[in-house]
C-alpha cells in the first residue's frame, strides 16, 4: 500500500542514545534539556529567533492567539487544514474568511481588505503546502488597520523568502511537527515569535498560565513537548537536507510526466520550495474521482487536501460562501510524496493518473 505520505523514521541506533540520556537525566517533560537543544537547533538551522516548543500545531495556533491577545473577528483562508479555523472558534474568534487566489492556493490579499471593519483584530494566513503567502501585501495591510498577523506555518518547514526563513514574518509563525510532516517529531508543534517581549508570556501559557510558585497570572494551558519528541526531532533534522533531496527528485519526475495534464500550484517566485506536498488540480471533480477512484484499486491512497473548504463547516457563524475556495477544494487531489517512495512507484502512480485521465 502507498498512502500519501509515510513517517520518515531515523536510525534507532541513534534515538536509543537520546533514550539513555533520557534515562540519566530521569527528566522525561517540563521542558527538559533535549527540548531546549532542539528549540536551538531549529533556530539555527532556520535562521529564525525565538522558537518555543510545543505538543502539536494547532496548540501552537491556539498559544499564537492567546499570547497575542487576540479579540472579535479574525480574517482568515478558507483553503487551510480545518485546525486553522477551529482553533480560533475554540479560542472564541470569529472567522471571516477571504477567498483565495485560484493559482497560488493562498489568501487573496485585495480580498482581505474588503472584509476588514472596526471589529477586525488579526488576520491568519496559511503557507498552503509550504508556498509563501505574499507576505508583503498582507504586511502592508496589517500595517494600515493596525492589525496582528498570524502565519500558519504548518506546511513552510524551512521555506526561505528572499533568502531568509518565511518564517521571520507576520508577529508569529506556527509550525507543525506532526508524524506526516516533512520534519517531525511523532507529535509535536513549535511558535517563531518576532517581538522577544512575547516569548515569556508563550512560555507561561504552555505551562497552565504559572509563573512561579507562587503566581499564575495567565490563562494557561498543558501544551508541553516531552524529551522523547524532543529526540526524535533531533535524529529528524540530522537527515533533514537527505529528505528534502529525496523528495525533490520525486516531485520532478511528477511534474515532468503529469505537465499539460494537470494545474500545479504557482509557486511564489521569491520564495523556495521545501517538496513536502504535492498537489495536482484536475479539471473537474468528476474527473478527480475517477483518478482517485484509479488509484485506489492500484491500493496507491492519495488524499483530498484540502477538502472541504473551510467556510463549509457547520460551527461557522455567520454563513460564509467562498466561490474560489470550494471550487479548487472540489477538484484538487495530494500525490503521494514521501523520502522512501521509489522513482518507480512515482512512475507507475503517474502512469495511472495519465490513463484515468484518457
Ligand atoms: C495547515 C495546517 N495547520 C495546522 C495543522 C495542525 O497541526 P497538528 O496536526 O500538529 O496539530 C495542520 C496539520 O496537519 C496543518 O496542515
Amino acid at each position: 500500500m502507498i498512502n500519501v505520505t509515510k513517517t520518515y523514521l531515523p536510525s534507532k541506533e541513534k534515538y536509543k542514545k537520546y533514550v539513555d540520556e533520557i534515562y540519566e537525566s530521569a527528566q522525561v517533560t517540563n521542558y527538559g534539556p533535549l527540548v531546549q537543544r532542539l528549540e536551538k537547533r531549529l533556530e539555527a538551522y532556520l535562521g529564525v529567533k525565538n522558537v518555543v516548543l510545543v505538543a502539536n500545531g494547532t496548540v501552537a495556533l491556539e498559544i499564537a492567539y492567546r499570547t497575542l491577545g487576540l479579540k472579535g473577528f479574525v480574517i482568515t483562508t478558507p483553503f487551510s487544514f480545518v485546525a486553522t479555523t477551529s482553533s480560533l472558534v475554540t479560542n472564541q474568534l470569529l472567522p471571516i474568511f477571504a477567498d483565495i487566489d485560484e493559482k497560488t492556493l493562498n489568501i487573496d490579499p485585495n480580498k482581505i481588505e474588503e472584509q476588514i471593519t472596526t471589529n477586525t483584530t488579526a488576520i491568519v494566513a496559511t503557507h498552503v503546502f509550504g508556498n509563501a503567502c505574499d507576505v508583503r501585501a498582507i504586511e502592508a495591510i496589517a500595517k494600515e488597520h493596525n492589525l496582528r498577523v498570524v502565519y500558519d506555518g504548518a506546511h513552510a518547514f524551512d521555506v526561505k523568502y528572499m533568502n531568509e526563513s518565511i518564517l521571520k514574518h507576520g508577529d508569529i509563525s506556527t509550525l507543525s511537527f506532526h508524524a506526516t510532516k516533512l520534519f517531525h517529531t511523532v507529535e509535536g508543534g513549535a511558535l517563531i515569535i518576532n517581538d522577544d517581549n512575547l516569548v515569556q508570556k508563550a512560555r507561561y501559557l504552555i505551562n497552565f498560565g504559572i509563573e512561579n510558585a507562587e503566581s499564575i497570572p495567565h490563562l494557561g494551558t498543558n501544551a508541553k513537548m516531552n524529551e522523547f519528541e524532543a529526540a526524535m526531532g533531533l535524529c529528524v533534522l540530522d537527515d533533514i537536507e537527505e529528505i528534502k533531496q529525496k523528495r525533490k527528485i520525486i516531485l520532478q519526475n511528477y511534474t515532468k510526466e503529469l505537465k499539460g495534464l494537470v494545474e500545479f500550484q504557482k509557486q511564489d517566485k521569491n520564495a523556495t520550495q521545501n517538496y513536502g506536498y504535492f498537489p495536482v488540480i484536475f479539471k473537474s471533480e468528476e474527473e478527480l474521482l475517477r483518478v482517485q477512484k484509479a488509484l485506489n484499486e492500484a491500493d496507491i491512497n492519495p488524499r483530498r487536501y484540502f477538502y472541504p473548504s473551510l467556510d463549509t463547516l457547520s460551527y461557522i457563524e455567520p454563513k460564509q460562501y467562498m466561490p474560489i475556495s470550494r471550487d479548487i477544494s472540489k477538484r484538487i487531489l495530494c500525490l503521494p510524496i514521501y523520502a522512501e517512495l521509489g522513482i518507480a512507484e512515482c512512475k507507475e502512480i503517474a502512469s495511472i493518473v495519465k490513463s484515468a485521465l484518457l
